[in-house]
């Protein structure tokens, strides 16, 4: 189902389809974070990684719960996004030699992918609170809250050192 095809007539149906959008990009993410952890240097980056690696595979068992909440099976449709942010990620990552640059341009990839996140979850709170699933909303928002944890410590993290390092 493509976004504006006639497949798409209401704002569940709407709601539905970036669900499974959303439940595709974290599928995808927790196929690159691994990818992440082997390339980093830098221990917190690392560990910053992992710890998200973690995190991620309780967003999926969340996004399963919002599915069975609306009464729809767990499905994901191709997002072309998400894979252009990390298509980019890694044609970055392999062009970057010197192993500092490489954690910089890592943790700038991972903050990109995190925007993404906040983006889409934010859009789903909002439409899960119109359609009166106060207890979707509730759900997504500890997803929507640990991405923007990860964003700022993705953030701290470039502000201390590794973009420094880099230098
Ligand atoms: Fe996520
Ligand atoms: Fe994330």
């Amino acid at each position: 189902m493509g976004l504006f095809t006639k497949d798409i007539k209401t704002l569940d149906d709407l709601f539905v389809h970036t669900l499974q959008d959303i439940y595709y990009a974290e599928n995808q993410i927790t196929k690159a974070l691994p990818k992440m952890i082997d390339k980093a240097t830098d221990p917190q980056l690392k560990q910053g990684f992992e710890t998200h690696l973690r995190e991620t595979e309780g967003q999926i068992k969340r996004l399963e719960q919002v599915f069975e909440m609306h009464g729809h099976s767990p499905k994901a449709v191709t997002c072309p996004a998400i894979n252009g942010i990390i298509e980019e990620a890694n044609e970055l990552a392999g062009d970057v030699a010197d192993k500092e640059v490489l954690d910089a341009a890592l943790l700038a990839s991972a903050q990109a992918v995190e925007h993404y996140e906040i983006t889409r979850y934010g859009t789903l709170i909002a439409w899960a609170k119109r359609l009166g699933r106060d207890d979707c909303a509730q759900v997504l928002s500890q997803n929507l809250e640990e991405e923007k944890a990860t964003d700022q410590k993705l953030s701290d993290l470039a502000g201390s050192h590794v973009n420094r390092q880099a230098a």
